[in-house]
């Protein structure tokens, strides 16, 4: 009894010594399927990549959850920051010293709001995801005491990428959807836009105190809707629509938050123009293509789900769609060099690398 009470208080010792002597910054990430790392893997839902051939380019070459052939956006934030890949909160690993990188929430399927992705069951909902937040937190005091707990999550790195699935896999699942029939789409927008607003200010008062906060892609042009609603090949104009809508908005609505709190806490990503900039120009990107999807069937590949019978392209950096809607490793690599490195049009009010220098002066 005495050495294991000595043990568990040396322990206590390094970790807290370890977090004050400049531990790496710390990686939350919360959202869908574009971020989720495994998660669902966890749950009972539909929405997984746990079989063949996802994964079939991540480093152990299996399936991990992640909805990519390689690695996803937040494997190559961490990468690039020189941070250990931040694991899903659901996975038995995240326990120790381990939950001082940081965690993952994110689930695929969800959205902003409850009743998106219903159809995938049990999946966590953004509400929820704030909540695990909070029990994490709850989890790393017991670790390295209250006020190390907080430093951890004030110093830390947020992504949060959101939003898609609310068109997708909500308004525009089937024609005359509960949604679609309840709003507009300019109010169903700015109803997005407004409950968004209460989670990224919840966000903050959890103690986020830096956040990446994705727009929607051009929804469009995945394979998937190329499939379902083109007739040509060309983006589906709705959907189009409905980014064109959402994505200012969310900027306008992010900056008004930062001036509320009166601080750059939030920091708009453009999405749109960064996944635009090699689907309008596959080529020059080195894409064979931007519209037919590496992993699926029918038309562009875009009907149905990527699994082990699927069509399966042999050099997956060729094609900027994964499955049909994520995008592939090599998509994602691009995305991540506007999130560190872009201009004030691709990260508003500033790229990555500029916070990490910013943030390490204080
Ligand atoms: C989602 O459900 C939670 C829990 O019931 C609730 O607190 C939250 O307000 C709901 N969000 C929306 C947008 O309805
Ligand atoms: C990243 O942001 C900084 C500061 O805004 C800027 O000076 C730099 O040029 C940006 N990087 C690129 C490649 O634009």
């Amino acid at each position: 009894m005495p050495t294991s009470l000595l043990l568990c208080f040396c322990l206590i010792i390094s970790l807290v010594a370890s977090v004050s002597a400049q531990q790496p910054r710390a990686f939350f990430v919360f959202g869908d399927s574009l971020v989720d790392s495994g998660n669902n893997d966890f749950l009972a839902t539909t929405a997984r990549a746990d079989a063949y051939p996802y994964g079939i380019d991540y480093p152990t070459h299996r399936p991990t959850g992640r909805f990519s052939n390689g690695l996803n956006i937040p494997d190559l934030i961490s990468l690039e920051l020189g941070l250990e890949p931040t694991l899903p909160y659901l996975s038995p690993l995240l326990v120790g010293e381990k939950l001082l990188i940081g965690a993952n929430f994110a689930s695929a399927g969800i959205g902003i709001l409850n009743d998106t992705g219903f159809q995938f069951l049990h999946i966590i909902r953004i509400y929820k995801q704030l909540e695990l937040f909070q029990v994490y937190q709850k989890r790393v005091s017991a670790h390295i005491g209250s006020e190390g707990a907080r430093s951890l999550v004030n110093r830390g790195l947020v992504l949060i990428t959101l939003g898609g699935n609310d068109f997708v896999n909500n308004y525009y699942l089937v024609p005359y959807s509960a949604r679609s029939r309840q709003f507009s789409l300019p109010d169903y927008v700015r109803y997005l836009i407004s409950e968004y607003r209460k989670v990224l200010r919840k966000l903050y008062d959890l103690g986020a105190r830096r956040v990446l906060v994705t727009g929607t892609g051009p929804m469009g042009c995945a394979p998937a809707e190329l499939a379902m609603r083109s007739r040509n090949g060309d983006c589906d104009v709705e959907l189009e629509r409905a980014a064109s809508l959402y994505n200012p908005q969310l900027v306008d609505m992010i900056g008004s938050l930062n001036q509320e709190i009166g601080s750059d806490i939030f920091i708009a990503a453009d999405a749109y123009r960064m996944h635009m900039d090699y689907i309008s120009n596959p080529q020059a990107y080195g894409f064979a293509t931007s519209k037919i999807a590496c992993c699926g069937q029918g038309p562009y590949n875009g009907v149905g789900l990527c699994t082990p019978v699927s069509n399966l392209c042999p050099n997956r950096d060729l094609n900027a769609f994964w499955d049909a809607f994520h995008p592939s490793e090599k998509a994602n690599r691009i995305i991540v060099q506007q999130i560190l490195r872009g201009s004030n049009q691709y990260m508003y009010p500033m790229n990555l690398t500029t916070i990490m220098a910013l943030d390490s002066r204080t």
